[in-house]
């Protein structure tokens, strides 16, 4: 109902305010260190909100209590943690301790849930911990900066999916506004939908550039993109840099223009797939151009549109070094 929802999204925004302050405190150094080391001055925390959630198992618990939540509206925000066991049974306690938090907001601009890092190497748990689905936060639909990016996007005509929260804020302070990620899960159908509605009207202008960090998990989610919908295929593009590094590394090492530079380098969606297979054969040898044909046929193969499917098919003869395309052909028919 809509007064339960004003009530999440009111602990959202108190919760979001207290993570700033305790952003400043002494406890939290080696949170303001990550940022500094990362490039991000203290404007730039501020743009994206950036805190830290302290230590303790009750800071945030206190503070919401004494502004007047009840116990079931904060198990209802995803915020905290319930004892299951012994004499604590029902207690609830802070699930993010000791953590950088970035405040994940909705394309209206209000928070909806809180994405973690750890940022001691010792500290128990994942390096990242998310919101958990509530009643605000639908992982399957959360854009990571879709608020800041949306009306880039829809005069841009483009959209750049990145990894995480750090490659957001790196491609943003480059002038990459467009940029956005999901929250620890595959960029899926449901978010494919929400980003056509801002690309174009119909859906079917504007160009998608996806980044991963060339990781074995990042070419498995672009390959996924490939198989969720290849009607918007000729706009959807991938931009991976060989060293493997990501947006955040990337402004890191070689400023602004390194993030540019990566985006411009993107390459359309089959290209990617075809030649990342590729990748894995020694095409200097005729048995590893044999065995290249046999895994990237499939790929070929797999291409819906009959004419994109014959210019791939002889694009991967050159790719191959085959002089006779009719060969990739019988290779892409029998696949
Ligand atoms: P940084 O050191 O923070 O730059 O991380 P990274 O670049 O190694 O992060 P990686 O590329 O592994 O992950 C990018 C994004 O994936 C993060 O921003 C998270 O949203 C998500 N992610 C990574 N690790 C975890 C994890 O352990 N749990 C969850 N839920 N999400 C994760
Ligand atoms: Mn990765
Ligand atoms: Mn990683
Ligand atoms: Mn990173
Ligand atoms: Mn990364």
């Amino acid at each position: 109902d809509v007064g339960r929802r004003q009530r999440l999204l009111d602990a959202h925004k108190i919760a979001g305010e207290f993570f700033r302050e305790q952003l400043l405190t002494p406890a939290a150094t080696t949170a303001r260190q990550f940022l500094a080391e990362r490039g991000f001055e203290r404007s730039a925390a501020d743009h994206f909100g950036v805190g830290f959630s302290p230590q303790g198992w009750d800071s945030l618990l206190k503070h919401l209590s004494a502004k007047g939540f009840t116990h079931e509206e904060l198990k209802l925000t995803g915020m905290f943690s319930e004892s299951s066991s012994g004499a604590s049974q029902n207690r609830i306690y802070d699930r993010f301790r000791g953590r950088l938090m970035w405040p994940i907001r909705d394309i209206a601009g209000d928070t909806v849930g809180f994405g973690a890092r750890k940022l001691f190497e010792d500290d128990q748990g994942p390096k990242y911990l998310n919101t958990p689905e509530t009643q605000l936060y639908k992982k399957s639909q959360v854009l990571y900066g879709i608020d800041l990016a949306k009306r880039n996007i829809a005069s841009k005509r483009q959209l750049v999916v990145v990894e995480g929260y750090t490659d957001v804020m790196a491609c943003h302070l480059a002038g990459v506004d467009t940029a956005v990620a999901t929250c620890g899960t595959a960029f899926g159908a449901e978010h494919i939908k929400v980003a056509r509605r801002l690309l174009s009207d119909d859906g079917s202008g504007g160009e998608v550039v996806f980044t991963f960090d060339g990781d074995a998990a990042g070419q498995k989610a672009a390959l996924k993109a490939f198989d969720e919908d290849q009607r918007f295929v000729a706009q959807t593009f991938v931009a991976v840099e060989p060293s493997g590094a990501d947006p955040c590394e990337l402004r890191q090492r070689g400023g602004d223009e390194a993030v540019h530079s990566l985006i411009r380098s993107r390459r359309p969606l089959f290209e990617f797939a075809i030649r990342s297979t590729l990748a894995k054969f020694d095409l200097s040898t005729v048995e590893g151009r044999v065995s290249g044909l046999r895994a990237s046929a499939p790929v070929v193969a797999a291409i819906r549109d009959g004419s994109t499917r014959m210019g791939y098919s002889q694009a991967l003869a050159g790719w191959l070094g085959i002089a006779d395309p009719n060969e990739v052909l019988r290779a892409v028919k029998g696949a």
